[in-house]
């Protein structure tokens, strides 16, 4: 009896000890892998860009849950212990086939999250959503935000090609400027009547400046990083699977195309040097 207790609190050390997994059509993710690192400094995390299929937000339901299935598989290889999609497309239409997929291991989305820090931020307020095609095709944000509140408002707009500029790296000055405004000016009076924007894909944290500067000062700029960081400390500490380490959790890097250029502006984002080195090349 000692020896199967002694034993089953080395299976949960075991657990405890392995990696949260991550994945993004690109380095959108890594805005939300920032705010993880930042809320549970002791864990290992493994991050997935699958940069060779980017963006996600353009293709179509069966595209994306295939390109999500396959991600998650990779990082299952790999004994992760939680997996976060960070990514609000791949979250809006496949959420459920991943957790069908993780079973029993849990799987934490962005669209959850980032619609209940808008509603906290702005009760009954007036949202507007900028996110990719998809995501606004499938009215995500709207079934998420008024599920919390039925007394808001909610806008949504596609905004595919922020996807590109954040990938760039071009993601402030005049270019920046104009293509935000472009994208706000459809939204024609909602624009000016709005509570709070939210920055319903990961790549668009990245582009704060240019979208902050498009709307009335007051207004509140919601991403979805820092809740969705929030929710996986919470679940993790729930399930008994916190890391009790004290050192600096590790991290790794891999994508599935262009480790240059995903070294490039994810060290530019997470604030560290990268190199191509840094970055493991992967295929799914
Ligand atoms: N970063 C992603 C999102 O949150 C997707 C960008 C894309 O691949 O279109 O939706």
């Amino acid at each position: 009896m000692a020896l199967l207790g002694h034993n089953s609190d080395m299976n949960s050390i075991a657990k405890q000890q392995l990696p949260i997994g991550v994945f993004d059509s690109g380095v959108g993710g890594l805005t939300v892998l920032k705010a993880l690192r930042e809320e549970l400094p002791n864990e290992d995390l493994i991050y997935l860009g699958d940069t060779a299929r980017l963006p996600y937000g353009t293709k179509s339901p069966a595209s994306i849950s295939r390109y999500a299935c396959q991600a998650t598989r990779l990082l299952q290889d790999r004994d992760i212990k939680l997996l976060v999609v960070a990514c609000n497309t791949a979250s809006a239409v496949a959420l459920d086939e991943l957790r069908a997929q993780m079973h029993p291991l849990p799987v934490i989305g962005v669209v959850g999250p980032g619609a209940s820090a808008a509603v906290n931020a702005c009760p009954a307020g007036r949202h507007l959503v900028l996110a990719t095609e998809a995501t606004v095709r499938l009215g995500a944000y709207r079934r998420a935000i008024v599920e919390l509140d039925p007394a808001a408002e909610v806008t949504e707009l596609a905004c595919e090609m922020l996807v590109s500029l954040a990938e760039e790296g071009w993601s402030n000055g005049a270019i920046a400027d104009a293509i935000v405004a472009r994208y706000v000016a459809e939204l024609g009076e909602a624009a000016a009547a709005a509570d709070s924007v939210i920055l319903g894909c990961t790549h668009f944290p990245l582009l704060r400046e240019p979208i902050a500067g498009a709307f009335a000062p007051d207004i509140s700029l919601v991403d979805s990083a820092s809740t969705t960081a929030v929710v996986a400390a919470e679940m993790l500490a729930s399930l008994n699977l916190r890391n009790p380490a004290e050192r600096p959790g590790a991290l790794q890097l891999l994508a599935t195309d262009g480790a240059t250029r995903f070294a490039r502006v994810g060290g530019w984002f997470l604030g560290t040097n990268l190199t191509a080195e840094d970055v493991d090349l992967v295929d799914l």
